[in-house]
């Protein structure tokens, strides 16, 4: 969470700083700051709300410079106030920090430095530590301040630091949370993310873990762990600028949700060679190895953790391998099983996740062979891996995750049918009929993009709900999960998802005249255990909207409305089911003005605990 820019060069600052904060707001929108060189000092403006209120709040300010850094937040330590904003200064206002992440022990620094050195706080928050810290060992070299600042410091952070005794440069640290630095023409940059310096380079550096940056106008100089300058290579970024742009669409996520048929595509066809076989170049899985894994583990978080729900069905029917799906903050703490034969696979967007991160970790100290399914490339989560599947959804910039988890769902597939076709657990005619209705799902999937305005009018007489149930069985059980989060955290209706054969046990206490289920009957050999779970609620008041595969007519009879999808093998259902879901959602949450892409107290990438 947050975003931080950062810029040495000979333009103006402020106007390069803020460009580049709007296309990190997704990390982040509770708050924003900017600091600048000028006249001799740093100057620090910071407010409360989006970006555009620091605009406003420094539009009539003569604050040109050719330094800075700036900042968007997710609030942890204290709340989304002026002063809690970032860039925090020292006592004495020479430097000003930005931090991305939290330091563990702020409350034990923070107790020393007020008692040892006499700082005053002016925040509540964990990163003013870091800016009295630098400044307590700073003489005259501000890269051996930060050394030495960090060598104090517990947690996971990236930060960018300035300062007015050395006005030509920015010194930045990361550890566990992203950070990169792009390379100009007599300028340089800092920044959490690729998006924010699209608009201005192509060429950059990934900062690895516990590595510190200085940049200033004409270089960029990258110290190791040991604080020894290292070489690296330049990472050429291939995305197109317009690719992080709404491209006339209202919404990033409504945009998105409609570059899905090329996301899949891409993310299929990238793997198939010319006779139609499923290549995994750069990905170690020989007969042998696939043969010897006795448990494979997926690892995710919300929408990334709903695709592996889905792999597990994938991979064990195909593989004959057991898998066993966590979300990745209940792995990494519960000592989990993992030896040389557990192949461990995680599955993230952003790939800067870090309980992904650190559930990975703990996988990979066990001995487990890690394989990652990300979209981001050259994230934490790519690099820490010892395979890498890239997802070819392309930037994914709404909160709301949409195209990542269809490409995810993708490669999860492509995993299953190799392995299984390489382990000969499924037939030659099965692996190739497969691969056929793989083919066939981007124009498929069109076709349920045609549903829109249907799906817009069903919305309009949903949006008044405050309850929604989302039911299913098999595969559709995990899209259920999944139709059930993306309506929650965009609208912010009490949703809830489970299995079909569960709500008897419990849940079905909830059902009353009127409750609104959505229920997923896609699987053929599931339809008529689904037909009677939609009975059972029907009896007690439930109105009921039916998601099926065309020419399952039969829920008509039971459905007070129905969604259909275009036939395919019951397999891979949920490459098309989950899109009306999607769509459901977001006009439900258009029609109720929320604001979709940045839900209130989310962020895109969760960098914290
Ligand atoms: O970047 P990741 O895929 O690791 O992110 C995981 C989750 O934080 C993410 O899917 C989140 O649940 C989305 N907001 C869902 O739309």
């Amino acid at each position: 969470m947050c975003g931080i820019v950062g810029y040495v060069g000979n333009d103006d600052a402020r106007e390069i700083i803020i460009e580049g904060l709007k296309k990190l707001e997704y990390r982040g929108y509770d708050s924003a700051g900017i600091a600048l060189y000028k006249d001799g000092k740093i100057q620090v403006r910071k407010s409360a709300g989006r970006i555009a209120n620091l605009e406003k709040l420094i539009e009539t300010e003569d604050l040109h410079s050719t330094v800075g850094i700036g900042h968007t937040r997710w609030a942890t330590h204290g709340a989304p106030s002026d002063v809690n904003a970032h860039p925090h200064s020292d006592m004495a206002n020479t430097l000003a920090v930005v931090h991305n992440g939290i330091i563990e022990n702020y409350l034990e620094l923070k107790e020393w430095l007020a008692k040892e050195h006499g700082v005053v706080f002016r925040s509540e928050t964990d990163t003013e530590v870091i800016a009295h810290l630098i400044s307590v060992y700073y003489e005259d070299d501000l890269k051996e301040a930060v050394f030495k600042a960090v060598d104090k410091m517990r947690g996971a952070y990236a930060i960018g630091v300035v300062s007015a005794k050395e006005p030509d440069k920015i010194v930045a640290v990361r550890k566990d949370a992203p950070l990169i630095a792009g390379i100009g023409e007599g300028c340089n940059f800092i920044a959490s993310d690729i998006p924010a310096l699209l608009k201005y380079v192509r060429r950059i550096y990934l900062i690895e873990n516990n590595e510190t940056v200085v940049v200033t106008r004409d270089d960029i100089t990258i110290y190791n762990a040991d604080r020894q300058p290292v070489t690296r290579d330049v990472f050429h970024v291939t995305w197109d600028a317009d690719a992080a742009e709404k491209d006339g669409y209202e919404h990033f996520m409504l945009k998105e949700i409609h570059e899905q048929p090329k996301g899949l595509f891409e993310t299929l066809n990238r793997r198939l060679d010319d006779r139609g076989n499923i290549r995994l170049d750069g990905i170690h899985l020989t007969k042998e190895e696939i043969q010897q894994f006795t448990k494979i583990y997926i690892v995710a978080c919300g929408t990334a953790y709903h695709a592996g729900l889905v792999g597990k069905f994938a991979i064990e029917k195909l593989a004959k391998i057991p898998v066993e799906v966590d979300v990745a903050s209940e792995f990494r703490y519960r000592d989990p099983f993992v030896d040389d034969k557990t192949l461990f696979i995680a599955i993230s967007q952003s790939g800067e996740t870090l309980d992904t991160l650190a559930a990975l970790r703990e996988a990979k100290s066990k001995g487990a062979r890690v394989l990652s399914v990300v979209n981001v490339v050259g994230s934490s989560v790519a690099r820490e891996s010892d395979d890498v599947f890239y997802t070819w959804a392309g930037p994914e910039i709404a909160v709301a995750s949409t195209k990542a988890y269809t490409t995810q769902l993708m490669c999860m597939y492509l995993i299953g049918l190799y392995m299984g076709y390489t382990k000969g657990t499924i037939t030659e005619e099965y692996y190739r009929h497969f691969i056929d209705e793989l083919r066939m799902i981007p124009d498929k999937l069109k076709e349920v993009l045609k549903q829109e305005d249907s799906i817009h009018e069903m919305a309009k007489g949903l949006y008044r709900r405050e309850q929604v149930f989302f039911i299913g069985r098999g595969v559709d059980c995990g899209v259920a999960y999944e139709g059930s989060l993306k309506l929650k955290e965009i609208s912010y209706i009490n949703s809830f998802a489970i299995a079909a054969g569960e709500l008897k046990h419990g849940t079905i206490a909830l059902i009353e005249q009127d409750t609104l289920v959505i229920s997923l009957a896609t699987q053929d050999r599931l339809f008529e255990k689904m037909l009677s779970n939609i009975q059972e609620i029907k009896a007690r008041g439930a109105t009921v909207i039916g998601l099926s595969k065309e020419g399952n007519k039969e829920i008509e009879g039971q459905a007070n409305q129905v969604i259909y999808i275009p036939e395919c093998m019951d397999e891979i259902t949920p490459l098309l089911s989950v899109v009306p879901l999607q769509l459901l959602a977001y006009y439900i949450a258009r029609l109720r003005g929320c604001d979709i892409d940045k839900p209130k107290n989310l962020a895109k990438s969760v960098t914290v605990e």
